[in-house]
């Protein structure tokens, strides 16, 4: 199988120099992923007509990447999402986290897994492959254990990027990774015209904070229910608490699954492109969050301005605040035990 290429791409806010690695399918699709925070800093499919796009929010270079506040491409860990007051009982024990989210924890902290540079190494999978590596130390955060990540990236013959996740630890910790990927299938600098669709019977409400209740609501009958085909800018103007409190959408959806397996959790399709993209996950969530908070401050690549609604982030995870929220299931990880996780994002066009 071919090997990715690489070049360098600049350092990290400490100096240390990075790459860029670029994995092409031969086919149209091609990822360009940065060893800075697993950054996918570019994503190229094709669309009905061949045209290939870049269908990623991003930065041009290392330096845009260095103030990435959005996430933007990023890999997200320890925790993914909010852990409430940043601290959480494990073992009889209370952990305090770093909150840099008002009183909260979110997406792993100040040095969060966006934010760190890993050990890369391509290697021999299914398509060209790119391997990370990072150890995240006891304490790290506040986080409890070292605990060793593996990252595998592949782009397929068949027009797929695959995201393999594997972690051990030695000491109980709680770990929820997912990838913050902006993704916008089309052409409009919004993406209120995509439509989705997710296999969610129930989703997540949350409170001021962003913190889900606990509760585990029905879609039935409210603007979350996407098991058929709905536009997304149609979606955004009910009137709903729900959608009020977070400014858009930014839940969790239960995915109807057992276990597991692999299986489709969102498909996402822009008309006027003919781009789709279907998200597969071993996952039992899916994070939907429709750029709430892009304010049209940050200046992207070729200097666009990013404003709300600008791309759709589709992050497979457990649920915020897992450790908190014995109810849900559990995202503690124990020594000898294997975290896995495989997302899989495939891209078409008709
Ligand atoms: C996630 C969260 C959002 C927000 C973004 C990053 O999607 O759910 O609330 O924090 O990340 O800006």
């Amino acid at each position: 199988m071919p090997h990715p290429d690489k070049k360098p791409f600049g350092s990290a806010p400490d100096g240390t120099p990075i790459d860029l690695f670029i994995l092409d399918n031969g086919r149209g699709v091609e990822a360009r992923i940065t060893n800075f925070g697993g950054i996918i800093v570019s994503l190229f499919a094709p669309d009905r007509h061949g045209g290939r796009r870049d269908i990623l929010l991003g930065f041009g270079d290392a330096r845009g990447f260095a103030r990435n506040k959005p996430y933007f491409g990023a890999l997200i860990g320890r925790c993914a999402n909010r852990i409430a007051k940043a601290r959480f009982v494990l073992d009889g024990r209370t952990y305090h986290l770093a909150a840099n989210d008002g009183d909260n924890h979110l997406h792993g902290g100040i040095m969060g897994f966006d934010r760190v540079v890993w050990k890369a190494r391509p290697v021999d999978e299914d398509g060209p492959a790119l391997e990370l590596k990072y150890r995240s130390k006891d304490g790290e955060e506040g986080y409890p254990g070292n605990l060793d990540v593996t990252v595998v990236y592949t782009v397929t013959p068949a027009g797929q990027l695959q995201i393999r996740y594997e972690a051990v630890t030695d000491q109980p910790t709680p770990v929820n990774l997912t990838s913050h990927a902006y993704f916008n299938l089309g052409d409009s600098p919004d993406i209120l015209g995509h439509e989705i669709r997710l296999n969610a019977g129930f989703f997540l409400p949350v409170d001021a904070g962003l913190i889900p209740t606990g509760e585990l609501r029905r879609v039935d009958g409210t603007p979350f229910d996407f098991r058929a085909p709905a536009s997304i800018g149609g979606r955004l103007t009910a009137d709903d608490k729900q959608l009020r409190l977070a400014r858009g959408i930014d839940h969790t959806f239960v995915l109807d699954k057992r276990g597991g397996a692999l299986a489709t959790a969102a498909e996402v399709y822009d008309r006027a492109s003919g781009r789709a993209m279907r998200v597969r996950t071993t996952e039992p969530g899916i994070q939907v969050y429709t750029g709430n908070f892009l304010d049209g401050t940050i200046l992207g690549k070729g200097g666009r301005a990013y404003g709300p609604r600008a791309a759709i982030c589709l992050e497979a995870q457990h649920f915020p605040d897992s450790p908190n929220q014995p109810q849900f299931p559990s995202a503690i990880l124990r020594p000898g035990e294997v975290y896995r996780q495989t997302t899989v994002y495939e891209f078409t066009a008709a």
